[in-house]
């Protein structure tokens, strides 16, 4: 494992020296080829030029003498050339490879490499005066002439210069690049860690520069408010079931000592009434059993083809008294001979969720309409009332489990926050959608669609 910073200025560190490396390499590739074909040319001109000398400085008896033969290796030698030439009866009348007789100068072949030379032929003089040839000895390499060296070295020093100043823009690109990703990802690491260690609130926010990390650092931030949520349910879900346990045992256990120490007579409204807070016990055990096998994520479903119209038509029909003995109102308004493919069980559960929920919901002279209608594939059916209505800032959370606005709390109305959670499990389970609307203090309307057709 390496840190990012350090791995960055490597691969910074790489490319700038492969690049400055390859451009090396090839140019003086280059530069071999192309002044290698431009120094021929020239050095077949200065060849032709010192054959063109040796034919002037011949007398008209066709000789050289001593003078015109050290001029003409004078000037072989401003050249860097080699020469040996021969009279037009084939003798050796000078070589630069030999000390000199002219000038008594040390033959070339005693301090120069002879082998990495080239020779070629020319001939010199005229028909009249009669022909001798001259061989001219040029480097085989170009760079072994000591001002094309010097040339190499210092193109090479160059490039060295330039690896050198690209390494260093290197450096500063990297700490650029720290600045810009290095150290928000430093902060929204910090964050993570903070949030590790439990703690939900005071998470700072990162600046970033770039859309990725932005995005990185608020779903960070998020999950930490999503946590903090969880965590406040928890609690409450655990005062609430404590609470929730505590009341009807204590009614119960009440009742029991009363009967064993003779105080009260078991009369049946006694007894019915200790039965009531059993009920309620478990049905209170039978919705956090039905929670924990919704988010198993398994539900397994009965689905058979089921009349949507007629399972609405009687979960109202039911609700009915309990609307009447609490001086609340509800209507229907449902299109005949709609069909789902379902389990009636579960979705009788979920209809009946979302009307107590409204009927819990809603003051006194409340009213709550059930209308169920065909759109598209889809059956729609909204419940809609006028009662107490859900502040902006807790609808996102009205699904989440265990999550009761604080006024439905204060009612006192004995709810637990799973029966939305429920339902949209079981809605999702069929395949449909749910979804709540509603204005504070105005009143709520809950939407379900099922795929569904016409019977
Ligand atoms: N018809 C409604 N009117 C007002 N608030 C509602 C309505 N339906 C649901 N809510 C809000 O959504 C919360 C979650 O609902 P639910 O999961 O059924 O829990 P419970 O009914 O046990 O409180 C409720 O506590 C309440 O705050
Ligand atoms: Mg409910």
């Amino acid at each position: 494992m390496i840190r990012i910073g350090r791995q960055l200025g490597r691969y910074f560190a790489l490319v700038s020296m492969t690049s400055v490396l390859l451009i090396t390499v090839l140019s003086n590739i280059g530069m071999n080829i192309f002044f290698t074909m431009y120094l021929r040319d020239s050095q077949k001109s200065e060849d032709i030029a010192i054959a063109d000398y040796a034919t002037e400085l011949l007398h008209e008896d066709g000789l050289l003498d001593e003078t015109d033969l050290m001029s003409i290796e004078h000037y072989a030698f401003t050249m860097s050339a080699e020469v040996i030439m021969e009279d037009s009866e084939g003798n050796v009348i000078m070589s630069t490879r030999e000390p000199s007789d002219v000038t008594g100068e040390p033959g070339r072949s005693d301090y120069m490499d002879l082998e990495k030379f080239e020779y070629k032929e020319y001939s010199y003089g005229s028909p009249e005066t009669g022909k001798g040839s001259i061989v001219i000895g040029r480097p085989r390499s170009i760079f072994s002439a000591s001002p094309d060296r010097q040339f190499l070295i210092t193109i090479n020093l160059i490039y060295l210069a330039a690896a050198g100043i690209s390494l260093a823009i290197g450096f500063f690109l990297r700490s650029r690049v720290s600045g810009m990703f290095l150290d928000p990802i430093y902060s929204i690491q910090k964050n993570a860690r903070y949030i590790e260690e439990g703690n939900f609130r005071g998470v700072m926010d990162v600046e970033t520069k770039t859309i990725e990390l932005d995005e990185l650092s608020r779903s960070i931030n998020n999950m930490a408010l999503r946590l903090e949520q969880q965590e406040r349910l928890r609690k409450r879900l655990t005062s609430d079931i404590a609470h929730e346990l505590r009341t009807p045992l204590s009614t119960v256990n009440s009742h029991l000592e009363a009967f064993i120490d003779g105080v009260w007579e078991p009369t049946p409204e006694r007894l019915t009434l200790l039965q009531d807070e059993i009920r309620r016990l478990t049905n209170l055990i039978k919705d956090l059993g039905d929670l924990s096998y919704m988010e198993s994520g398994e539900i397994s479903l009965a689905m058979k083809e089921i009349s949507l119209s007629g399972l609405i038509a009687n979960v109202v029909e039911n609700f009915e008294p309990l609307f009447v003995s609490d001086g609340k109102n509800i209507t229907t308004d449902i299109e005949e001979g709609i069909i789902t493919k379902g389990d009636s069980d579960r979705l009788n559960q979920v209809f009946i969720n979302i009307i107590a929920n409204s009927l819990k919901y809603t003051n006194t002279g409340g009213h709550v309409a059930v209308a169920l209608k065909i759109e598209g594939e889809s059956a729609v059916v909204t419940v809609s009332d006028n009662g107490i209505g859900i502040c902006s800032d807790d609808i996102p959370f009205v699904f989440e489990r265990f999550y009761r606005s604080d006024r439905s709390r204060s009612r006192e109305t004995g709810g637990k926050g799973i029966g939305l959670t429920i339902s949209k499990a079981l809605v999702e389970a069929h395949k449909g959608i749910i979804g709540i609307e509603s204005t504070d203090g105005k009143g709520t309307t809950v939407k379900i669609s099922l795929p569904a057709w016409k019977g």
